[in-house]
């Protein structure tokens, strides 16, 4: 005698029946890039399908993600000008500062400030340089900056990408100092030094000037240091973790929601989105198909959040009616 497992797969109903994950838009993600300037709406050549807008046709973004039925968006902004300190980073006239103000008072949106130093130093890399390596603490005082400046402007959550040490704890305190309790953080916290960030790098001209990130950000070698960063996160008050690329790291995504109980975001970065996107392009693979396969498999990870470029999409095959 052997179990029959295809009885459960004999038709659309019975699939329906058993099927034991979702996607739900309620927990999908846009990234928004913003630039400095007027008029601008620029496709980014490695991201087709993805563009950075000016502050006066921002609009035309939020209508199509309104449309889409999507709440929550992460901002990145690509300021007018770089130097050593980021000053454009916590300028409380900074681009990210004046979307924000923007998109609150126009949208119901929720919308995330990926708050990092790397789009605004001259060097590219994502805290404060001396004698050619990111300090770490002198770096936190910027960060806590530049926080407060962003939920100044009316962000609902602050999301730190930064990598240092301590980050965590030093945003809370300063959130709490001031007032902002109910702000929560949603730390980068398992953020690997990936290949994948090529495309998101042209898109925000964020390539570090000299070296590479490998000082701050992890090795893919390793899922018990991962966990370590979690940890130290959760501790100094992280209420959401986050495990960035997903894809390559569907296991970093499972230990993580087995070991902790933080709902856990996933970040489907700029490379996954470009990989899928060139060889769907040439017609080498079905765009639905891989998007949702991709997506549901990230989810079936452990991840509660999905941050992804497909965001829009997905949501439309969603009411398309895709899992019925
Ligand atoms: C900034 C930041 C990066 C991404 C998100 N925040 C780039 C980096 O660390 O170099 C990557 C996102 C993506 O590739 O989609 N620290
Ligand atoms: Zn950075």
């Amino acid at each position: 005698m052997f179990r029959r497992t295809r009885r459960l797969r004999t038709s659309e109903a019975i699939r329906g029946l058993v099927r034991e994950t979702f996607l739900n838009r309620n927990q999908l993600v846009y990234p928004l890039f913003i630039v400095d300037g007027v008029n601008k709406k620029e496709e980014i050549p490695s991201m087709p399908g993805v563009f950075r807008y000016s502050l006066d046709r921002i609009y035309e973004a939020l209508e199509k993600i309104e449309d889409a039925g999507i709440k929550g968006i992460l901002v990145f902004g690509i300021p007018s000008y770089k130097d050593e300190t980021a000053s454009a980073a916590w300028d409380d006239d900074g681009i990210v500062q004046r979307a924000v103000r923007k998109i609150k008072k126009e949208t119901g949106l929720y919308v995330i400030t990926d708050v990092c130093m790397c789009q605004y130093t001259s060097h590219g890399h994502c805290g404060i340089v001396k004698d050619g390596v990111v300090d770490n603490d002198e770096t936190l005082e910027y960060i806590a900056q530049i926080v407060l400046s962003h939920v100044r402007a009316g962000a609902d959550m602050v999301a730190p990408s930064d990598m240092m040490d301590g980050r965590i704890f030093r945003i809370r305190q300063a959130l709490d100092k001031n007032g902002y309790i109910n702000i929560p953080i949603m730390s980068y916290s398992a953020k690997y030094a990936s290949s994948l960030y090529g495309p998101f790098r042209d898109a925000a001209y964020s390539s570090p000037s000299f070296g590479d990130r490998t000082s701050y950000q992890m090795d893919c070698s390793n899922i018990r240091e991962a966990m370590r960063e979690i940890q130290n996160d959760i501790e100094e008050g992280a209420d959401i973790v986050m495990v960035k690329p997903a894809l390559f790291y569907l296991d970093v995504i499972r230990w993580a929601k087995d070991r902790f109980d933080v709902p856990i975001a996933a970040y489907n970065v700029s490379g996954e989105y470009s990989m899928v996107k060139s060889a769907s392009a040439f017609g080498f693979l079905d765009e639905r198909r891989v998007v949702m396969e991709m997506l549901t498999s990230i989810k079936r990870a452990g991840a509660d959040i999905i941050i992804t470029y497909f965001a829009l999409d997905v949501a439309k095959w969603l009411k398309e009616g895709f899992y019925e």
